[in-house]
């Protein structure tokens, strides 16, 4: 895998890069709809709605469901492209959309819940310890962390592979770790390399 913080990792930092994407890609290859394991988690879990953080959160097809299902939702993206489509996509959707960098939230203590997908796979290799810190920062204690982290095993990135060990590693000394184990509520392409993740701050 490619955890280097090189100059070609670093184009993620910018906001440019994924809206030039959006410019060129109306439907980008990321942009899947509503993630299965999101879906089963909702129906199954029985978890308590309550206020939720989606960073990095693209069209917000998973926002909208979250919101759907009761949950106060603040979703994220730095891209003003997604955030535009995002709200026009989901005109019904009662959700704080902000055009904002992530590591720049002034939310400290706040959120019940944050749900990662496909976003700390999207950042910088070299951030991910600040990240996994900014996660923390964002929940209240007691609040989990949800969602899925990406194993898909390939060199390079956007979307930077991770392994197990390597969630555990940034996660297991701010979180208590309840689950983190492949899932088998994926996309066909996806199916075997993402890990549902529940830790509690
Ligand atoms: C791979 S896409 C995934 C989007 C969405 N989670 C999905 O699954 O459809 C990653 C998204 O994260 C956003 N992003 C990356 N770094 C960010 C940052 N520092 N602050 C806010 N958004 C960021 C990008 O603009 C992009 O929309």
């Amino acid at each position: 895998m490619n955890a280097s913080p090189d100059a070609t990792d670093q184009k993620v930092n910018n906001f440019a890069y994924w809206n030039t994407i959006y410019e060129q890609e109306e439907s980008p290859r990321w942009h899947i709809g509503v993630a299965p394991a999101l879906k089963q988690w909702l129906e199954t879990s029985g978890a308590k709605p309550g206020r939720v953080l989606v960073p990095g959160c693209g069209y917000g097809p998973d926002a909208a469901l979250l919101a759907g299902h009761g949950f106060d939702v603040t979703a994220v993206d730095f891209a003003p492209l997604a955030i535009e489509r995002a709200k026009a996509m989901h005109p019904q959707a009662r959700i704080d959309w902000r055009v904002a960098d992530i590591f720049e939230l002034p939310e400290r203590e706040h959120f019940d819940y944050v749900y990662e997908y496909t976003c700390l796979v999207a950042i910088q290799p070299g951030r991910r310890a600040e990240y996994a810190k900014a996660c923390h920062s964002w929940l209240r204690k007691g609040g989990r962390l949800i969602g899925c982290f990406y194993n898909h095993g390939r060199e390079g990135g956007p979307p930077f592979n991770i392994t197990r060990e390597q969630v555990l590693k940034l996660f297991e000394p701010l979180f208590k770790i309840h689950t983190l184990e492949i899932t088998p509520h994926s996309i066909d392409r996806r199916k075997g390399h993402e890990l549902w993740a529940d830790f509690e701050k």
